[in-house]
């Protein structure tokens, strides 16, 4: 029997996110906008992920007047996000009740489908928002997609993935993501992972394919979990497509049209589509965000396991303690610590972890010094450890008395919506609910936008903008 295959494109978020530090513009989107909504794609990624951040840190640009922008000409296609659970899009956990605003806001002002996941792929950090998902997108209004934070390790078998995407399921997912962030998935890997899944959950539900193409393996995996029955998979338009972003769009339009699993889409609209995206991809080269370098196929993912993004970190800290040399240490340093911590995902923010302590192990000596991060890690404060964890090395989080929590982390806070609102109104800056979920998550960044803007309207001081401000 024929099957569809449908395509998100990732071009507005990850796309760039991963080439070009985030820094495409609202204006390098809005002339094509209409093309892009013509396509037939399932969905455009255009919003969360590192977006929000980069928008009021560096783009002087309010990141809910981009998304309101993308919804007035997106009328057909669903605009996706990418949503952290628990940490939204910031980089810690925030109470239930900012969380619950928080996605209420996203929906409202026209995000169509929300992904969704957590690093440590604890369940109870997906509770509040997919919640939340579940309440305000009722009724066909927004897919709630949950994730699988894809990894290898001993205790990361094809069985365990199934059963946590059952559990996801359970919890009311309308979609299930395959989050290979990494590149760490291989091809055969991912036909009987996606196998499992398709055979275990309800056929409704929807399997969604998110690889990279950092280790040149990204086609083949897509490709092989199409044969495997995979319903979605993330590309990304040529111009920001492949190397360090995801695989790009064309080249599977074209190879599955006229079989089976034809796509649908017409590989002549996506031609003035790449011509635009190429000047844009240009543009940012030129301003130096970004390094043609990424479009490389770089396999130290699959050497080492460590990502990217985490192997330029290392690089730099170990560049600031004057200790280059000791790299190749460090790189086999990183697994040790990882499976004393019980094997994580290595994604924001359990890469950052596991990657400084495994430099402070080899600049001081095995956990002579601990970061408070890695502690509280340890401890069970970003969520549950997935294997079992070194006894020893829990030894030393624990002998200044401190506990290892087993409650969900987030039933630590209390609400904090409005504390937060009662100090964007003190300081005058409040025009809508949606600054304060802004402040909230950057509270410095949001500040210094919220004066910027006021400047702005007051026209009070025409030559300043968000860069005078320390950020
Ligand atoms: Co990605």
């Amino acid at each position: 029997m024929a099957k569809r295959i449908m395509i998100t494109d990732t071009i507005l978020r990850d796309a760039h996110q991963s080439q070009a530090a985030t820094r495409m513009r609202f204006d390098d989107m809005e002339p094509v906008l209409p093309l892009l909504d013509d396509i037939g794609y399932y969905s455009l990624e255009g919003w969360g992920g590192a977006t929000f951040d980069t928008c009021l840190r560096f783009l002087d640009e309010d990141p809910w007047d981009r998304l309101r922008g993308l919804k007035k000409y997106l009328k057909k296609t669903p605009i996706q996000m990418l949503l952290r659970g628990q940490n939204l899009l910031g980089y810690r956990h925030y109470a239930d009740d900012v969380v619950e605003r928080f996605v209420d806001k996203s929906i409202e002002n026209g995000v169509g489908v929300i992904r969704v996941f957590d690093a440590l792929n604890d369940p109870r950090n997906l509770e509040a928002s997919m919640k939340a998902i579940k309440k305000y997108g009722a009724g066909g209004r927004c897919v709630c997609e949950a994730t699988i934070s894809y990894t290898t390790s001993p205790v990361h078998t094809t069985e365990y993935f199934v059963k946590l995407a059952k559990q996801l399921e359970d919890m009311g997912a309308d979609n299930i993501c395959i989050k290979d962030m990494a590149n760490l998935l291989l091809p055969f890997t991912a036909y009987d992972l996606v196998k499992g899944l398709k055979s275990s959950l309800k056929p409704e539900t929807l399997v969604h394919l998110h690889t990279h193409n950092t280790s040149g393996t990204g086609d083949m995996i897509n490709l092989l979990a199409i044969e495997a029955g995979v319903d979605i998979v993330d590309c990304a338009l040529s111009p920001l497509g492949n190397g360090t972003s995801n695989p790009a769009t064309e080249p599977l339009v074209a190879s599955l049209a006229g079989t089976e699993y034809d796509t649908g889409i017409d590989i002549n609209k996506l031609l003035p589509l790449v011509r635009h995206f190429d000047k844009v991809a240009a543009r940012l080269e030129k301003e130096g965000s970004l390094n043609p370098k990424v479009r490389k196929i770089d396999i130290n993912t699959l050497l080492y396991q460590v990502p990217g993004g985490m192997l330029s970190n290392l690089m730099s800290q170990l560049k600031q303690a004057g200790q280059e040399d000791k790299l190749g240490e460090c790189l086999a340093e990183v697994p040790v610590v990882r499976r004393d911590c019980g094997y994580p995902p290595l994604v924001t923010p359990s890469s950052q972890i596991v990657g400084t302590q495994a430099v402070w192990n080899v600049l001081f000596g095995r956990y002579k010094t601990i970061t408070s991060q890695f502690k509280d890690l340890m401890l069970g404060k970003y969520g549950q450890l997935m294997g079992e964890v070194n006894g020893d090395v829990l030894a030393l989080c624990t002998k200044d008395g401190s506990k290892v929590i087993t409650h969900r982390p987030a039933d630590d806070l209390s609400p904090e919506m409005e504390s937060l609102t009662k100090e964007v109104k003190d300081k005058g800056f409040y025009q809508k609910e949606e600054d304060v979920l802004s402040y909230a998550l950057f509270p410095e960044v949001s500040e210094n936008f919220f004066k910027w803007r006021k400047a702005k309207e007051d026209k009070v001081d025409a030559g300043m903008n968000a860069g005078v401000y320390p950020v």
